[in-house]
């Protein structure tokens, strides 16, 4: 078959990246190698910034996160056992985020690709990206026992931090910058009210970070740092709620609310970017080109800003005739991208206990978060990245791109 773009995965990057080019007119197919329900079933972030939110809408999948998501004017800090809130709304001028599963972005997404009757092939075996250094890149995949080709103008690489795209690109051509940090976060999924429905709670503690956040008001989502190594079959479910209440202030952990978890996986932390973003005419958006520790929030988020940033270089290529959306794509993005790691970075450090500075990095990361707390400028700072930088910053670009 033949269309305009071939897009590779079929995750949040892939399927907003599809709804995106199809609200402008631009053909596209989407090739997943999971099935729907696979897809569906992960467990991934949940806190939205306001731009995401505005880039649903803009997607027509704007309702549900409106009607279900809740929205958070502040974040809390814990540190030497007592909570502190950060005014996140007031501090950067009305900007909030909203707690939203990345579950529900991406359900609500596949339903409005089906709802369109767009293309998309689960399930999709051995696929291949070919050619995108020529203007005629194809992509083969097998399915149903037969060798598939799609022919296409471009091939969006939306396929995640294991996907073929980035493997596929000659070694001389890319530059991979990873940084792996010495601990995992074990998370929990439980049917019980959230401990704190109106901010995140991040936790610091000389037992390890501790963070609680939700799905929903009657659902939590629960993580505690532990050792790279460790297993989740070494946590009960008692073991997992004393830890976390030990690393909360007293009053947190009298109120949290316990109950089975539905879920409980250990997952390691890395900071990973691989530049550039676009090799001819294969461009990469989302986990494919760069990863980020959870701790900030930002790996949905930087998805959606790529995102944001390609489709306007295919419409501007498509509608306007243009090509500087597409040369400019890759700089424009890593720009944000790089703020966005070396936000995720700088709380990471502040949160989490590292093996090897136990005693005086943690009298360090008290005396940086007392300051914190005490500063409206090192909290504006704090705050105005929690919620997202905007799009258009200027990185040296031709002024006009990505203000669409
Ligand atoms: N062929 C086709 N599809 C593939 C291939 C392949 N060779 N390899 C991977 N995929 C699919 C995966 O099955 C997955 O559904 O690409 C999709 C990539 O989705 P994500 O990994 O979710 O990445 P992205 O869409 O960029 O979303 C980033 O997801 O993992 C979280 O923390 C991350 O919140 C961030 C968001
Ligand atoms: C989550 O809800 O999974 C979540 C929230 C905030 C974070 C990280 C994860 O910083």
């Amino acid at each position: 078959m033949r269309t305009q773009v071939a897009i590779i995965g079929a995750g949040p990057s892939g399927l907003l990246l599809g709804q995106l080019l199809h609200k402008a007119g631009i053909d596209n197919i989407i090739i997943e190698r999971q099935s729907g329900d696979y897809v569906l079933g992960r467990i991934r972030a949940g806190i939205l910034e306001q731009i995401t939110v505005d880039l649903l809408a803009e997607a027509g999948v704007g309702e549900r996160v409106k009607t279900d998501g809740t929205v958070h004017h502040s974040i809390e800090l814990v540190f030497s056992g007592k909570r502190h809130a950060i005014d996140v709304h007031g501090l950067t001028g009305g900007k909030v985020v909203t707690a939203y599963g990345q579950t529900e972005v991406t359900r609500d997404l596949m339903d409005a690709r089906s709802a369109a009757g767009l293309p998309t092939v689960y399930s999709a075996a051995n696929v291949t990206v070919n050619d995108f250094d020529t203007d005629h890149p194809v992509v083969r995949y097998e399915k149903d026992g037969q060798t598939h080709e799609v022919t296409c103008d471009f091939i969006a690489g939306c396929d995640g931090f294991h996907g073929v795209c980035r493997a596929s690109v000659p070694e001389g051509a890319i530059t991979e910058y990873e940084k792996v940090y010495p601990f995992g976060w074990l998370g929990v999924l439980a049917d019980v009210p959230p401990v704190s429905t109106h901010a995140i709670v991040y936790a610091n503690s000389e037992r390890g970070f501790g963070l609680c956040s939700m799905r929903s008001l009657t659902r939590s989502r629960y993580y505690v740092q532990c050792p790279i190594d460790d297993k989740v079959e070494a946590w009960s479910d008692d073991r997992f709620w004393d830890e976390l209440r030990r690393r909360l202030d007293p009053d947190m952990a009298e109120r949290m609310v316990t109950g089975p978890s539905i879920e409980k996986s250990i997952a390691p932390l890395r900071s990973f970017v691989a530049e550039p973003m676009r090799f001819g005419r294969l461009f990469l958006a989302g986990d494919a080109a760069h990863i980020v520790p959870p701790t900030g929030a930002k790996g949905l988020n930087l998805a959606a800003s790529d995102v944001k940033y390609l489709s306007s270089a295919f419409i501007d290529h498509y509608i306007e005739k243009s090509s500087a959306g597409i040369d400019n794509y890759s700089q424009q993005a890593l720009a944000r991208v790089w703020r966005a790691e070396r936000f995720s970075w700088w709380l990471t450090s502040l949160m989490h206990q590292f093996p090897d500075t136990a005693g005086f990095g943690q009298k360090v990361q008290e005396a940086e978060l007392d300051y914190l707390v005490n500063s409206e400028a090192l909290s504006r700072s704090l705050a105005e990245n929690y919620v997202g930088l905007p799009l258009d910053f200027d990185v040296g670009l031709p002024l006009d791109f990505g203000r669409r």
